[in-house]
């Protein structure tokens, strides 16, 4: 096993002892090594999307960070063809929501997704999607 260091906001890793608090855990080292592979999984369910899929993309961000907005516009303008609507939320003062309707080629959605997550300010992406043609 190999050892590593991290740095985390304070509130992040409050947030993730509440959670491990919950859930029973006796050991910190062992609910990072769950939360990493559940984002393994995650990332694996989203390789193999492929052929048409349909589906919605639901992320959160701050508004009021630089760029992230306009950022997030930009993405979608460039996958527009695979968005079908996008739903727009303003949960509080600062924060948003933004379901993006997709259909279309997986690996455009994947892509459109990976892009999405990128962009600095952008939380908690999550793609819900099926397949769009009923395989015979
Ligand atoms: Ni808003």
């Amino acid at each position: 096993m190999e050892r590593v260091s991290i740095s985390l906001p304070e509130g992040l890793l409050r947030k993730f002892d509440e959670i491990l608090k919950e859930k029973g855990y006796v050991s910190r080292s062992e609910g990072i090594r769950d939360a990493i592979r559940s984002y393994i999984l995650e990332h694996s369910h989203l390789a193999e999307l492929h052929g048409k899929v349909a589906g919605i993309v639901v992320l959160t961000y701050d508004h009021q960070e630089h760029n992230t907005s306009d950022e997030l516009t930009d993405v979608q303008h460039h996958f527009y063809n695979i968005i079908q609507s996008t739903l727009h939320l303003h949960l509080d003062e600062k924060h948003c929501m933004e379901a993006i309707v997709v259909k279309g080629d997986g690996n455009t959605v994947k892509k459109m997704v990976n892009r999405l997550a990128s962009i600095k300010g952008v939380k908690n992406v999550k793609l819900t999607a099926s397949f769009s043609e009923i395989p015979e």
